[in-house]
């Protein structure tokens, strides 16, 4: 039996039923599906049956999301960033063809992209997915990474032909310089976080990742409905896409919605707390490094401020152990190749529904069916094989 213990839990106190107005595009999911399912590669990420440790827990069902498999880049980002590029070029060309929807992927197209240059900052997988859809459009890109990028990450950004810029500050220090760069360069910038006054971007980051719950409300058709949500949050984009799409199914039954954070940069269960968005500063590096962000996006907020019933943080101690048993034992009798950041969710779910009293309040138990994303799998191959022993392929018998 794995024993991942909390940090802290808390009940947001502004938490409602009632669905707030979203901060979407009516179509903008609609468009998503459409555009993403056309990309060469696609299919929709599996979703895993997590029989065993539901067993153990005693839950009645972990659903689990498997995004390590993700157009081959090994997360769910690419359905936020590379369709953001897509959409920023798409609305540049539509200005200067008068063509309503231009192919991107059209050779003519192309010809006309590859002056432009779209620019990103990350602490990892954002700018990879960013530096792809680059790629495949045939623009120029370049990508600020902060201090904790580790250069097995840096490496796989530079392999799509990404020009990488280093930041000697935390990711939200990359995030000013991606901005203040692009409006002096008149470059396209696509950050995953919104500041308030950059909200186009972030949108449609976030509605492409509204793709992924999509797919798994279609692949659960004829299953009991979700009753709870547990996601990693960083900025909040994926936690936020998630939720609403949640909300946008089920309405006022939606499932009981719950953020998980490193206890190091918590700055949702701070802001939740505080009832308003509040900065976390000084060493917010975890292992999650997804996570590892100390500000809220502005564009979540309205989401989560109410749409997030519970707030949970981990210790970084809490990865190295659902890593191995994932590896060891994962979903419908396969291991599950998870990374750092990928296992955050899981490895929340795991800590509360240990947790008597937390248990208790959440509503955990037999009749639960849960819902938690793998966001990603050994995207630093070096950092994974450290960690559980063996290289992803190793586990999988490859
Ligand atoms: C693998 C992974 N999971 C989750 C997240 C968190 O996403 P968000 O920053 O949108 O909250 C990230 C962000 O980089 C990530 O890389």
């Amino acid at each position: 039996m794995i024993k991942i213990s909390l940090e802290r839990a808390a009940r947001n106190p502004a938490a409602s039923l009632s669905l707030p107005e979203l901060p979407f595009e009516a179509d903008g999911m609609e468009i998503a599906r459409r555009t993403i399912s056309n990309w060469p590669g696609y299919a929709p990420s599996p979703i895993r049956d997590l029989s065993d440790l539901a067993a153990e827990l005693d839950l009645g069902k972990i659903w689990f999301k498997d995004e390590s498999v993700r157009f081959g880049l090994g997360s769910f980002k690419p359905l936020g960033g590379a369709f953001a590029v897509s959409r920023a070029l798409s609305r540049h060309l539509a200005g200067e063809t008068g063509s309503e929807a231009p192919d991107l992927l059209s050779s003519d197209m192309k010809a006309r992209v590859a002056s432009l240059t779209v620019t990103a900052a990350t602490d990892g997988n954002h700018g990879r997915s960013v530096a792809w859809g680059a790629r495949m459009f045939g623009c120029r890109c370049v990508i600020f990474v902060c201090s904790s990028v580790s250069q097995q990450r840096k490496d796989a950004i530079a392999s799509y032909g990404a020009e990488i810029r280093q930041v000697d500050g935390s990711f939200d220090d990359a995030v000013r310089m991606a901005d203040q760069t692009a409006r002096k360069e008149g470059w396209f910038v696509i950050p995953d976080t919104s500041d308030g006054e950059t909200v186009i971007a972030p949108r449609d980051v976030t509605q492409g990742y509204m793709l992924m719950v999509d797919e798994a409300l279609e692949q659960l058709k004829g299953e009991p409905p979700v009753t709870h949500i547990f996601l990693q949050a960083g900025v909040g984009g994926m936690a936020s896409a998630s939720a609403a799409r949640f909300w946008q199914a089920y309405g006022d039954k939606r499932p009981v919605t719950t953020i998980v954070e490193p206890e190091k940069c918590a700055c949702w269960y701070e802001s939740l707390v505080a009832g308003k968005p509040v900065a976390v500063t000084g060493d917010i590096d975890s292992a999650m490094a997804g996570l590892s962000c100390g500000e809220v996006s502005l564009i979540a907020w309205p989401v989560l401020e109410t749409g997030a019933d519970f707030m949970v943080t981990l210790n970084d101690d809490a990865v190295p152990v659902m890593m191995r048993y994932l590896a060891g034992r994962g979903g419908d009798d396969r291991p599950v190749i998870a990374g750092e950041t990928g296992i955050s969710g899981l490895a929340g779910l795991v800590a509360a529904a240990q947790d008597e009293a937390l248990r208790k309040e959440m509503g955990l138990g037999p009749d639960s069916h849960v819902f938690v994303v793998n966001s990603e799998g050994d995207t630093d191959p070096d950092a994974y094989k450290t960690i559980v022993g063996k290289s992803a392929s190793e586990v999988l018998g490859q």
